[in-house]
């Protein structure tokens, strides 16, 4: 009969394994068992403590359902997403290296929970915000892979929050889509559309994870930022968010998703006729990027 002690629960956990066919899900395994093993001896968990955990685990899953995913917020929280896209993006970088003339891709960042697949096919120029009392928004650039040759016919979802911060998928049931559209660039590379700034706004704080983000003493709030998926053949998908520059918490984004590199200056113009031909009779704001997709 083996006696395990604290110390050597986990190798004998890892022992286990010894049939296991799956090189990598035993390597991730092994990692994830002696990380667990070692954060309980370094807190010395009681069982009380670990009980607290497993309800937490428990009313995080029962949250969840079709629209409301509590477990990635609870992986964007704890900076866990944005880590694995930091380490995507490192394995991007590893790969250019060897290609001469190449520039970095776009820095990705989190999805979060509001992407709503089909949204309304616009033509470039469109605007999302239509009849809305907002500060008309033009956003404009490009889209290039990493040696800046454009990329025509690339597929642009973009989705934001209204002006008080708020998801049309956090708007009930049956509430329409809003503020959210797909766009394709014209054979230059080029997109241009039109909606709102976006506010800062907090991630949901109605569940398990908004308790913890409480308990552990910190706010739940999200700079502006304009979310951006880019989908084009032969090129990795870029999951991405335009930052309003001059919004509140950039410096302490709730899922730690912020990047200079795409902190944008909306522009404030004067009424006037915009680059798009439209002629505006009050003022209105400006955002240009350029986004650099990289090849598979
Ligand atoms: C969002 O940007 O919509 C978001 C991202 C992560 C968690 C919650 C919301
Ligand atoms: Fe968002």
């Amino acid at each position: 009969m083996i006696e395990y002690d604290a110390v050597d629960i986990a190798q004998g956990v890892i022992d286990r394994m010894s049939d296991c066919k799956d090189a990598r899900f035993k390597q991730i395994m092994t990692s994830l068992i002696k990380h667990l093993h070692a954060f309980a001896r370094e807190v010395d968990l009681t069982p009380e403590e670990w009980m607290t955990g497993i309800q937490f685990l428990t009313a995080t899953g029962q949250m969840c359902d079709e629209k409301r995913q509590e477990f990635i917020l609870l992986s964007d929280t704890l900076g866990l997403s944005m880590l694995v896209v930091a380490l995507d993006q490192a394995r991007a970088a590893a790969r250019l290296k060897d290609s001469p003339g190449a520039s970095m891709p776009t820095e990705a960042t989190v999805q979060g929970p509001f992407f709503w697949e089909g949204a309304p096919k616009l033509p470039l120029g469109a605007d999302l915000a239509e009849g809305k009392d907002t500060v008309p928004t033009l956003y404009s650039g490009k889209v290039t892979d990493t040696y800046g040759k454009p990329i025509a016919g690339c597929v642009l979802d973009v989705w934001s929050g209204d002006d008080h911060g708020l998801y049309d998928l956090q708007k009930g049931e049956n509430a329409p889509m809003d503020l959210r559209a797909q766009f394709r660039t014209d054979q230059d590379g080029r997109y241009h559309y039109w909606s709102l700034k976006p506010s800062l706004y907090p991630v949901p704080v109605d569940g398990p994870v908004g308790k913890m983000l409480t308990r552990m003493g910190r706010h739940p709030f999200r700079p502006g930022h304009m979310h951006t998926m880019l989908r084009a053949p032969g090129h990795h998908t870029l999951v991405t968010h335009i930052f309003v520059g001059d919004s509140q918490y950039l410096d302490s984004d709730a899922v730690f998703g912020v990047r200079n590199s795409l902190i944008v200056e909306f522009k404030q113009k004067p009424a006037g006729t915009a680059p798009d031909g439209r002629v505006m009779t009050g003022p209105w704001a400006h955002a240009e990027y350029d986004f650099r997709l990289a090849p598979v």
